[in-house]
C-alpha cells in the first residue's frame, strides 16, 4: 500500500540572532504535526532550517567584525542544538548557504526570466532596512513603514522586478476556490483585504554594490537575489528543484508542502510572493498555510532593547523540555496571540502535569503493584464496566478534528478530559476498599482486577495520544506498562481502540515522579538564598587603592564559547577586548550557561592574570560573577559599552 505523503514546513530563521521562545514556538508546533502524521503511518518529510543571507544577517556579523560567512556559520549551531534538545524530529535542516540551495533559486530565476516574468527597471522607492523590504509612497503611513512603524530611507536604483501584479486575479481566486488555503479565517480575511489593493511588481535583486551577501543573479553578475525570493525557494529547493527531477509543470514527489506554518509576521510573503512565484514557475501551490498568534512576555514584545527576550534554554534547564512543549501548545488556541509568564508556565505545569497526569501515572501504577499480586496487569473480566471504555473510544473523533485543524489546545484538552475521568474513576472506585472486602466478596476480587486493567489500558491510551507531544513522557508511560518497542511498531489504527489485547499479562516498573511539583515563589526570588544568608564578615585582608590598580579590568564581548570535553564546569570563551586576537578563556560557568547563550554578552574580564592551563585548554583571564561557592550571575552591563574599555 502507498502511504499518504505529509510534507511540513516552518519558516527558516534568520541566523541573525539566537533562537528565543517565538521560533522554538513554530517548530514545536511543526514537530506535534510531523510526529502526529507519523503515528498515522504517513510518510512524513518535515523540513526547518536558517535563512542565512541578507541585509541584517550582514549587519548582524559586520557588528561582530566577522565575515557573513563566520557569522554564519557559527550562528547556525544554536539553532540546531536548541532543536536538538527540543527533540525536534526534522528530517532535513535547510541553510540558505547550502550549495543544493543555490542551484534551487537559479534555476527560479532563469526560468522566469526566460519566460519574461522578470524585467529590469529603474525604481525609487522607500527601503525599510529592519524589515528589508521596499515600499512605494503610497503603502507608507505617516511616512513609515507600513508594517513596524519604523523610518525608512529614499532610494534609486535598477533593478529586476518580478512581475507580481499580474497574478493578482488568479490569486483571489484560489482563495475563492480553496477557503482552507489560509487558516485561521482571520487571517484569510486579512490576505483578502491586501488584495484588494493593486497588487504591485516584487523587486526581487539588490545591487552587489550595497549588498554583496546573497544569492548571485545567473543574469546580471552585479547583483544577488533578494533574500525573500531566495528563502521561500528552499521550500522546493530542498525537494529537488534545481539539482534533480522537478521540472515546471511537472508536479514531483515531495511537492506541493501540506502545510507551511508560519508566525501571522510572514503571512503575506507566504500568500502572496509565494503562490504567485509558484503560479509564474507552473508549480501547484501548497495545500495550506497557517499562520499562529504571537508571543509576549508579561504582557510585552520581545525585544532584545527591552531585554526581555525569553531564552528557551533557561525555561527548559527550570522546566524540562516536555513541559515547555506542553505549555506552549496548550496555553493559547493556536492562531492567537499568547502571553508567556512564569507564573502561567508553572501553574500549568503544576496542575496539568505534577496534579492530573503525574499522579494518575503514579498511582495507577502504585495500585497495581500493591494490588495485583505480582506487578502484572490483570485480565480484564467479563463484567467489565464501560465508563472508562467508552470515554477513550470517544477521544479519536474530537482529537483526530482538532489536529487536523491545528487546534492543538483542543486535541489536549481531549486527552486530558481522560486523564481527569481516569483520576475520578480511581476515587469512586476506591479500589483500596476492594482490596480489603475481596474475601467475604470474590466478586471484588474480579472488580479490583477490572479496575487495575482499566486504569492500566487508559494509561495505554492517554500515552498515545500525548506521544506527537510529549514524545519522551508517552515513552516512559509505555516502558513503565512493559509496553516494548515491539509495540511501537503497531499500527496506530490497532492500538487506537480501547482493549488492545497485547495489555494483559504485561509486567510494570514504576518510573520515578514524570513531574516533581515547582515551586512557584523559587524562580520568583532567584537569589533569596543569599540575600537570607549574613554577608560574611570579611577575613580577606585590606587593600589599598594602588593594590587594586594592579588588577586590569575591562569590558570584554564574548565572541564564542564552547564546552570543554570531558568537563560539565568549563566553558571555553573567545573574548574581545578591544585588541586585534580576541581573548581566550576558561571559566567554570557550564552549569549555568548554555554556551549560545553567552555570545554577545559584555562581561568583566580581568586581563592581567597569569594564564594557566585548565583541562589542557590556555585560559588568559577571569570573569567576575556573583556568588562565591556556584556562579549566580555573571556581571555585566546594561549598555553596549564598547569591549576594551577599562573599568575603575
Ligand atoms: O521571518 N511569537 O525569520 P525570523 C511567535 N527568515 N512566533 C514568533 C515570535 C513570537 N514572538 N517571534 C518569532 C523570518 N516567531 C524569515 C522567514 S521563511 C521562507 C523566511 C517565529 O527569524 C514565527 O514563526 O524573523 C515567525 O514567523 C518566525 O519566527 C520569524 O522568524
Ligand atoms: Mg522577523
Amino acid at each position: 500500500m502507498n502511504k499518504k505523503q505529509f510534507y511540513i514546513t516552518t519558516p527558516i530563521y534568520y541566523v541573525n540572532d539566537t533562537p528565543h521562545i517565538g521560533h522554538a514556538y513554530t517548530t514545536i508546533a511543526a514537530d506535534t504535526l510531523a510526529r502526529y502524521h507519523r503515528l498515522l503511518g504517513d510518510d512524513v518529510f518535515f523540513l526547518t532550517g536558517t535563512d542565512e543571507y541578507g541585509q541584517k544577517v550582514a549587519e548582524a556579523s559586520a557588528k561582530k567584525g566577522r565575515t557573513p560567512q563566520e557569522h554564519v556559520d557559527e550562528m547556525v549551531v544554536s539553532f540546531q542544538d536548541l532543536w536538538k534538545r527540543l527533540n525536534i524530529s526534522n528530517n532535513k535542516f535547510v541553510r540558505t548557504t547550502n550549495p543544493d540551495h543555490h542551484q534551487g533559486v537559479q534555476k527560479a530565476l532563469m526560468t522566469l526570466w526566460e519566460k519574461k516574468e522578470i524585467y529590469e527597471d529603474t525604481y525609487t522607492g522607500w527601503y525599510c532596512l529592519p524589515d528589508e523590504r521596499f515600499w512605494t509612497e503610497k503603502d507608507l503611513v505617516d511616512g513609515k513603514c507600513p508594517d513596524c512603524m519604523r523610518p525608512v530611507t529614499p532610494l534609486s536604483e535598477k533593478n529586476y522586478f518580478f512581475k507580481m501584479g499580474q497574478y493578482q486575479e488568479r490569486l483571489r481566486n484560489h482563495l475563492d476556490e480553496h477557503p482552507d488555503f489560509i487558516e485561521p479565517a482571520s487571517r484569510r480575511n486579512e490576505i483578502l483585504g491586501f488584495l484588494e489593493k493593486p497588487l504591485g511588481d516584487l523587486c526581487i535583486s539588490r545591487p552587489k554594490s550595497r549588498l554583496a551577501w546573497g544569492i548571485p543573479i545567473p543574469f546580471d553578475s552585479d547583483y544577488v537575489t533578494y533574500v525573500w525570493f531566495d528563502a521561500l525557494i528552499n521550500y522546493i529547493s530542498m525537494r529537488g528543484y534545481g539539482t534533480a527531477t522537478l521540472t515546471a509543470g511537472h508536479v514531483a514527489p515531495g511537492w506541493p508542502a501540506d502545510i507551511h506554518l508560519v508566525g501571522k509576521d510572514i503571512l503575506t510573503t507566504h500568500a502572496v510572493y509565494w503562490s504567485t512565484m509558484l503560479m509564474a514557475l507552473d508549480l501547484p501551490l501548497p495545500q495550506k498555510l497557517f499562520a499562529h498568534g504571537w508571543w509576549t512576555v508579561n504582557g510585552e514584545k520581545m525585544s532584545k532593547s527591552r531585554g526581555n527576550v525569553v531564552n528557551p534554554h533557561e525555561v527548559i534547564t527550570e522546566v524540562g523540555v516536555e513541559p515547555f512543549r506542553y505549555f506552549l501548545l496548550r496555553e493559547v488556541p493556536f492562531g492567537d496571540d499568547g502571553n508567556f509568564s512564569h507564573d502561567a508556565l508553572t501553574d500549568r505545569y503544576n496542575s496539568d502535569l505534577a496534579n492530573d497526569l503525574g499522579n494518575l501515572v503514579s498511582r495507577t501504577l502504585t495500585l497495581i503493584e500493591k494490588f495485583s499480586g505480582g506487578n502484572v496487569i490483570p485480565n480484564p473480566k467479563p463484567q467489565q464496566d464501560d465508563y472508562m471504555p467508552t470515554f477513550a473510544n470517544h477521544i479519536f473523533n474530537p482529537f483526530s478534528e482538532a489536529m487536523n485543524h491545528l487546534r492543538f489546545q483542543i486535541a489536549l484538552g481531549e486527552i486530558w478530559k481522560c486523564v481527569s475521568q481516569a483520576n475520578a474513576y480511581i476515587q469512586q472506585q476506591a479500589p483500596w476498599n476492594l482490596d480489603k472486602t475481596q474475601y467475604e466478596n470474590p466478586r471484588h476480587r474480579d472488580q479490583l482486577e477490572n479496575v487495575l486493567y482499566t486504569l492500566a489500558e487508559s494509561l495505554r491510551i492517554i500515552a498515545l495520544y500525548l506521544s506527537p507531544f510529549m514524545p519522551e513522557t508517552a515513552a516512559a508511560i509505555e516502558k513503565s506498562l512493559g509496553l516494548s518497542d515491539d509495540y511501537q511498531k503497531i499500527s496506530f489504527e490497532k492500538k487506537q481502540p480501547w482493549g488492545w489485547e497485547g495489555l494483559p499479562g504485561k509486567i510494570i516498573s514504576k518510573c520515578p515522579a514524570l513531574f516533581p511539583r515547582l515551586d512557584k515563589k523559587k524562580k520568583m526570588e532567584p537569589n533569596k538564598d543569599v540575600v537570607l544568608s549574613p554577608i560574611p564578615a570579611s577575613s580577606t585582608p585590606s587593600i589599598t587603592i594602588e593594590d587594586f590598580c594592579k588588577t586590569e579590568l575591562r569590558v570584554g564581548l564574548i565572541k564564542a564559547a564552547e564546552r570543554i570535553p570531558k568537563s560539565s564546569k568549563l566553558l571555553k570563551l573567545q573574548v574581545d577586548i578591544g585588541q586585534e586576537k580576541p581573548r581566550q578563556v576558561v571559566a567554570g560557568i557550564a552549569e549555568k550557561y548554555e554556551p549560545e547563550s553567552l555570545i554577545g554578552k559584555r562581561i568583566i574580564l580581568v586581563c592581567n592574570l597569569v594564564p594557566v592551563k585548565l583541562k589542557g585548554v590556555l585560559s588568559e583571564g577571569m570573569l567576575l560573577a556573583a556568588g562565591a561557592d556556584g556562579v549566580l550571575e555573571l556581571a555585566t552591563f546594561l549598555q553596549e559599552i564598547p569591549p576594551g574599555t577599562k573599568i575603575k
